[in-house]
């Protein structure tokens, strides 16, 4: 569907406001009021379950570290506020919130705009910054000096959005990123890491999934030490490939779902002992080459077919590496 154009929006915007003037100025707290609201319509998607659009919403903290498209909620401007005015689209807009499940009630919406309007208090200590970093999300502040990246973050962070990679952190942590290359349409062969090598040690996700990457890319992918987790599947990444691989000694993920790695890579996988799940099927793995390597890595999971124990088995697979 097409998203509205802005002015229609603030014409919407306009007639809620209209509307809701006589319920106005009820003095909204945030305990009182807005945790109730964001908590029966919104933590099932923005909270430690779910994180849609890179947001949580269950802390004061990581509201006002914001979403994918930076921050959420500017204290004293409702307007500017998308926390609040993505609930007054219609709700046939592709970006009204909640995406599913029942609105907020002109009530709510007021008492939410009411409480922006008022500075966003979030009391018990929570203070705001002085100088808030209102759109940028990957901000200087906690990532030059906390962490070893090589030279700016933010720089690095936006010239590979430039490129077409998602950027993102992982569970809202600035010290480790995560990149997706999938949208980034670059030739087989062209894959040159050199950007994302400038994060330094924060690299710990990469997903290359579903692009034209080539076995001779994956070369390249040796100086990305830190990276544990990588997706390739659904790419036409072959043996070759693996050999590359096979020197990334942090991996605890790898994902070759629909690729052309074939039992001649069971030696090369059976190598990396850090490794905690590894997808295969759809690949040109056989199950005699699957039961070799499960043989060989006995800690880790193998995951050869589409059966319903997968998902159990995942699970279980990222309880055991958290510890709980
Ligand atoms: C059923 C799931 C669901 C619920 C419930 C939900 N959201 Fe969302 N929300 C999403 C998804 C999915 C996205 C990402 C959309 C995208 O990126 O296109 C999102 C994105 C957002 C964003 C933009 C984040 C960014 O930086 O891009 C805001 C703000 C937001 N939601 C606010 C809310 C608020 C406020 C509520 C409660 C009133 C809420 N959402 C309830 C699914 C949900």
């Amino acid at each position: 569907m097409y998203p509205l154009c802005l002015s229609e929006r603030l014409l919407w915007l306009v007639a809620g406001i209209t509307l809701v003037v006589p319920v106005l100025s009820l003095g909204a707290d945030y305990s009182a009021d807005i945790v109730r609201i964001l908590e029966e319509k919104c933590y099932r998607c923005h909270g430690d379950n779910k994180i849609k659009g890179g947001l949580r919403l269950d802390s004061p903290r990581s509201i006002m570290s914001g979403g994918d498209g930076g921050a959420v909620l500017v204290p004293g401007k409702p307007i500017d506020s998308l926390l609040y005015l993505m609930t007054t689209y219609p709700e046939d807009d592709p970006d009204y919130m909640p995406q599913k499940g029942e609105g907020l009630s002109q009530a709510e919406q007021a008492l939410l705009k009411d409480w922006i309007e008022g500075g966003a208090i979030f009391g018990g200590g929570f203070k705001h910054e002085a100088k808030p970093t209102i759109g940028k999300k990957y901000s200087d502040n906690g990532l030059k000096g906390t962490y070893k990246i090589v030279g700016d973050a933010v720089h690095v962070v936006s010239k590979l959005q430039a490129m077409g990679v998602l950027v993102d952190t992982v569970n809202h942590d600035a010290k480790r990123f995560e990149l997706v290359y999938t949208y980034t349409e670059l030739p087989g062969g062209s894959f040159d890491f050199g950007d994302a090598a400038e994060l330094g040690e924060a690299l710990v996700k990469l997903s290359l999934s579903r692009t034209n990457v080539a076995d001779e890319d994956l070369g390249r992918l040796k100086k990305l030490q830190s990276i544990e987790y990588l997706d390739l599947s659904r790419t036409s990444i072959g043996d070759q490939g693996m050999a590359h691989i096979v020197e990334m000694p942090n991996l605890s993920y790898l994902n070759l779902r629909d690729t052309n790695v074939s039992d001649n890579s069971i030696e090369y996988l059976s190598r990396m002992e850090n490794l905690k799940q590894i997808y295969l099927w759809s690949s040109g793995i056989t199950e005699s080459g699957a039961k070799a390597l499960r043989d060989r890595l006995p800690e880790a999971f193998v995951v050869f077919d589409t059966d319903i124990g997968l998902e159990t088995q995942s699970r279980r697979a990222r309880n055991s590496q958290t510890g709980s």
